[in-house]
């Protein structure tokens, strides 16, 4: 089962040649998003040979096997984990019952749902990426934006099969939907508003992946939950690839936090004149940008209140986080939840029904899980000698949705006046000169082994190729 088979037209591992109409239609979509590809992917870099990861199969050792690939001939297929025998499903209102190998009519609506929405975020954000190619810091970075990008195809790819599968008619029609849609559009933009924001600079290339990418892993673990085994299986095989795109992100900031503490030290100087005088990106630029990435990743968990939030658990759509580890009665009827909100210009917790809070579970889940790198970059801040240290905003900082939408609250959680944020909102979110600075540090670097000036070198290579391996042939 978990053998991957490349003569096929499509590479796939779940017997598509067993199934003609289905082939015949994936086939059909399949120069669609490739000329999808061409028009929205990664801009003038079509040609280059880039060192790429591919599955050759799902299993750990051979899901990624490593070649130069132009991107428009990456392998892009549909992979699944293999099924557990047996599999029940662990939460809800069918609780104990055998799990779905078919969608049952009276949750098609809502799985499409979810499915096609999981699904627009993925070419959204190779959309918002495809300027990045040209101002890469260097080959090694490139390379990971477009293994980043193709990946991210491969994530539509993995919607658009069971939307195919076992969504008919209506299903094709969004399959192909998710093709017209644009990040930013204004007539057809992406679905969720943080995936129609620019990605103008690298700086917030990290910041996406890593807090953007790591609500993809936190909605794809709520989705291996499912009931429905076939989205399970997929997204399962789906976050064993997310993993390297929180990396990227992870050690793209530390490296750019590496060498800003390298030039502080330097000049022994923290301010941010100097150090922007000398080409490097100061702290409190890169706490502005984290303010700012954050609190709009936060927003993607949806309303802290939501009856479909508790449909979708209830009838075993979406699951929480680590569902099977938790040890409560995986039903949550009866049970509570504290959220926030502002009373009387107070930011005070009250309690609902656990059901309909299941998103701000999940939003609390991911809190707690970004929290970890942002206290990894201080250790790099702490090792090099220097007193600063980032911080992750208050959860009712800058928020768009739900019950703290529009309230103005400081990055501390201290609920302030209009007047008071319009003087303050230039301390804690980048200003048009922040994004204007970061963007003019960007310039291409194509030699190998060769670095912006802004950004420290990686620690090792990928794939234990040298740092300075010939990771894009431009040709
Ligand atoms: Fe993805
Ligand atoms: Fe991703």
């Amino acid at each position: 089962m978990s053998a991957i088979n490349y003569s096929d037209k499509i590479p796939n591992n779940v017997n598509l040649s067993e199934d003609r109409t289905l082939q015949r239609a994936l086939e059909h979509w399949q120069p669609n998003y490739l000329e999808w590809w061409k028009d929205m992917g990664p801009e003038g870099a079509q040609s280059f040979d880039v060192y790429l990861r591919t599955a050759v199969s799902v299993d750990p050792q051979g899901w990624a096997q490593f070649d130069h690939v132009k991107m428009p001939e990456y392998r892009w297929g549909i992979f699944m984990n293999p099924a557990e025998q047996g599999r029940k499903i662990h939460f809800g209102d069918h609780i104990g019952e055998d799990a779905w190998q078919d969608v049952p009519g009276e949750h098609r609506a809502n799985l499409r749902r979810i499915i096609v929405t999981q699904g627009d975020t993925e070419p959204a954000s190779v959309e918002q990426q495809r300027h990045l190619g040209l101002t890469a810091p260097s080959q090694y970075d490139l390379r990971n934006l477009f293994q980043i990008n193709v990946e991210e195809g491969r994530h539509l790819w993995a919607m658009v099969y069971l939307l195919h599968k076992y969504f008919g008619r209506d299903g094709r029609e969004e399959a192909d939907a998710l093709l017209q849609r644009n990040s930013g559009s204004q007539d057809n933009p992406r679905i969720l508003e943080a995936f129609n924001e620019e990605t103008p600079d690298w700086l917030s290339f990290f910041m996406f992946t890593y807090f953007t990418d790591r609500d993809g892993k936190f909605q794809l673990c709520a989705l291996a939950e499912s009931a429905f085994d076939p989205l399970a299986r997929t997204t399962k095989f789906m976050l064993t690839e997310e993993a390297h795109h929180m990396f990227v992100g992870e050690s793209g900031v530390g490296r750019v936090i590496t060498r800003t503490c390298q030039v502080m030290n330097e000049l022994k100087t923290d301010d941010p004149a100097k150090l922007r005088a000398a080409g490097v990106i100061d702290l409190p630029t890169i706490q502005r940008y984290l303010n700012f990435h954050f609190s709009v990743t936060i927003d993607l968990f949806g309303a802290d209140q939501s009856s479909n939030a508790a449909t979708f658990y209830s009838s075993g759509l979406k699951g929480r986080y680590e569902e099977g580890k938790r040890n409560d009665d995986h039903v949550l009827k009866g049970q509570t939840y504290k959220i926030l909100e502002v009373q009387g210009g107070q930011l005070v917790e009250r309690e609902v029904p656990m059901l309909n809070a299941l998103n701000e579970v999940l939003r609390d889940d991911y809190i707690k899980d970004s929290v970890g790198g942002v206290e990894r970059w201080n250790k790099l801040i702490e090792k090099a000698g220097l007193p600063h240290r980032l911080t992750v905003p208050h959860k009712a900082f800058h928020r768009n949705i739900g019950s703290l939408a529009g309230v103005k609250v400081s990055p501390e959680g201290r609920v302030v006046s209009e007047s008071e944020w319009q003087a303050k909102v230039g301390e804690w979110l980048p200003t048009a000169e922040d994004r204007a600075f970061v963007a003019s540090l960007m310039g291409r670097v194509v030699e190998p082994g060769k670095f912006a000036n802004w950004i420290a070198p990686p620690v090792m290579g990928i794939n234990r190729q040298p740092v300075n391996f010939e990771y894009v042939r431009f040709s």
